[in-house]
C-alpha cells in the first residue's frame, strides 16, 4: 500500500424530508445563489422545498446550467455573484449543476485573468466561495468529492479540475428527489458509479485487499439494485441504495493507498461527449470494455479476480476469466439499458477515433495507470468499437 492522506470534509445529510435541514446547514446570514439546471427542480417539488427551507436567507437565483455545464454559463453566474455580493452557492440538481457550481465558486474569487487556466492545470486554485448541494441525480459522486468537469464550446474542450477548496460544505441526498428522473438518467446512474469503481479497482494495486473488497461491495450492490430500480422505479429503498452507492463510488475512499488508478475510460469518454454530445455514462459503457480488451495483457489479473468475485466465474485460465469479466460487464451495461455500441449513438467510428485522438494529442495526454496510453492507442481503442 502506498502512503496516503485521506480527508473528506463533506457533511452528508441523507434521507427523505432532509431538504428542510437546509435552514440550519447554510451558514447563517449568507447571501445565497440558488444554482440549478434546465428546470427539472421546478417540476418535481424540489424547488418549493428548497425555497421553503431558505426563507430567512437572501436568495439570488441562477438557472440554466446545462447538462455537461458550459464555461460561458458559469462565467455569467460568477459575474452575477460579484455584482450581487453573493457569498454562498447552493447547487440544486445533478452532477452538472454541482460541477458548474464548483467552477463558479472558483471563478467568482479568481483575480488573475481567465479562470479557465485552472481547468488547463496552469494555475492552482487558491480560493473559492463556499458551496452546498441538494443532489437530484445520483451518478457522478460530485456531491462528496472536490472534482468538477466543465466544457468549453469555443475550444472544443471538456476538462476537469480538482481542489480541496471546492468540497461542498454539505450535500443533502434525498432519494425521493430521484423519482422524477427520466429512465435514461436512471440507467446512466447505474453505469457511471460502476465505472468509477472499476477505474479505481482494475489497475495497479499491490496488496490492497480491503480497498478491493470495498470496491467489490459497491459493484455487487449495483448489480443487485440496478435491475430492481428499472423493474420497480417507485421503490424508495432501492433508490436510497443506489444513491448511496453512487456517492461511495467516488468519494475517494476506494483509491486510498492504491498504487495507480486508471481514469483513461473517463478521459476518452469526455472527448466523445464534447464531440458528439453523448451522455457521460453512454461514453463510459462504450469505452470501458474496449479499453480493457486493449489492455488485457496487463489487466488480466485484476479482471480475473473481478470475474471470480463479481460474476462468479470459476473455470478457465486467468486470461479466459478476464475475457469473461469484460463480456459480463458489457452484458450488464446492455441489460440496464445503456448501449455499448458506438454506432448505435449515430457516431462514425473512424471519425471519432481520429478526432478524439487528435484532441488528446494536442494536450499531450498520456493516460492509464502506466501513463502510456497516447493518441495512437486511443485511436486504436475507439477503432475497435462497433
Ligand atoms: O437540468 P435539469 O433540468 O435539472 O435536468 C437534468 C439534466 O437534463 C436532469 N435531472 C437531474 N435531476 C433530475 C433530472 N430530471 C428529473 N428529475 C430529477 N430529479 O438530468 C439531466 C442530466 O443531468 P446531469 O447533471 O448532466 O447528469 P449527471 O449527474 O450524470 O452529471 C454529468 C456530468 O458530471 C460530470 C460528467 O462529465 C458530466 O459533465 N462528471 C463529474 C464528476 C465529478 N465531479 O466527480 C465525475 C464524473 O465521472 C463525471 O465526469
Ligand atoms: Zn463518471
Amino acid at each position: 500500500m502506498i502512503n496516503f492522506t485521506y480527508h473528506n470534509p463533506v457533511k452528508i445529510v441523507f434521507g427523505k424530508g432532509m431538504i428542510a435541514k437546509l435552514a440550519h446547514l447554510v451558514p447563517a446570514g449568507s447571501k445565497v445563489m440558488l444554482a440549478y439546471g434546465g428546470g427539472s427542480i421546478k417540476k418535481n417539488g424540489v424547488y418549493e422545498q428548497v425555497c421553503a427551507a431558505l426563507q430567512g436567507f437572501e436568495v439570488v437565483e441562477f438557472g440554466g446550467i446545462e447538462a455537461n455545464p458550459r464555461y460561458a454559463t458559469c462565467m455569467e453566474a460568477a459575474a452575477k455573484i460579484k455584482a450581487a455580493g453573493v457569498n454562498f452557492i447552493l447547487a440544486v440538481g445533478g452532477g452538472s449543476v454541482l460541477d458548474g457550481a464548483k467552477f463558479i465558486a472558483v471563478a467568482a474569487r479568481f483575480e488573475d485573468g481567465d479562470p479557465w487556466q485552472v481547468m488547463e492545470g496552469k494555475v492552482p486554485v487558491t480560493a473559492a466561495l463556499p458551496l452546498g448541494c441538494v443532489l437530484t441525480l445520483p451518478a457522478t459522486g460530485s456531491e462528496m468529492n472536490c472534482v468538477s468537469v466543465v466544457s468549453r464550446d469555443d475550444t472544443g474542450e471538456k476538462l476537469a479540475f480538482s481542489s480541496g477548496h471546492v468540497f461542498p460544505l454539505f450535500s443533502i441526498l434525498d432519494p425521493e428527489t430521484t423519482f422524477s428522473l427520466p429512465l435514461r438518467q436512471v440507467k446512466n446512474g447505474i453505469v457511471d458509479p460502476f465505472v468509477h469503481v472499476m477505474e479505481q479497482y482494475v489497475c495497479r494495486a499491490d496488496n490492497t485487499p480491503l480497498q478491493a473488497r470495498q470496491a467489490e461491495a459497491i459493484l455487487l450492490t449495483l448489480l443487485e439494485e440496478g435491475p430492481k430500480v428499472l423493474a420497480d422505479p417507485e421503490n424508495y429503498a432501492v433508490r436510497a441504495n443506489l444513491m448511496w452507492c453512487a456517492t461511495a463510488a467516488l468519494n475517494n475512499l476506494l483509491g486510498c493507498g492504491v498504487e495507480a488508478q486508471d481514469w483513461s475510460t473517463h478521459m476518452i469518454g469526455h472527448e466523445l461527449t464534447i464531440l458528439y454530445g453523448l451522455d457521460h455514462a453512454q461514453t463510459l459503457a462504450v469505452i470501458m470494455p474496449l479499453l480493457y480488451q486493449h489492455q488485457i495483457q496487463r489487466k488480466q489479473g485484476r479482471l480475473a479476480q473481478c470475474a471470480e468475485r463479481i460474476w462468479g466465474v470459476t473455470t478457465g485460465t486467468q486470461r479466459e476469466k478476464a475475457e469473461q469479466a469484460i463480456q459480463k460487464m458489457k452484458e450488464f451495461f446492455e441489460a440496464v439499458g445503456v448501449s455499448t455500441s458506438l454506432t448505435s449513438y449515430g457516431v462514425n467510428v473512424e471519425e471519432a477515433a481520429t478526432k478524439a485522438a487528435a484532441n488528446l494529442a494536442k494536450r499531450g495526454a498520456k493516460l492509464g495507470e502506466y501513463g502510456d496510453i497516447g493518441a495512437e492507442e486511443v485511436a486504436a481503442i475507439i477503432r475497435s468499437a462497433q
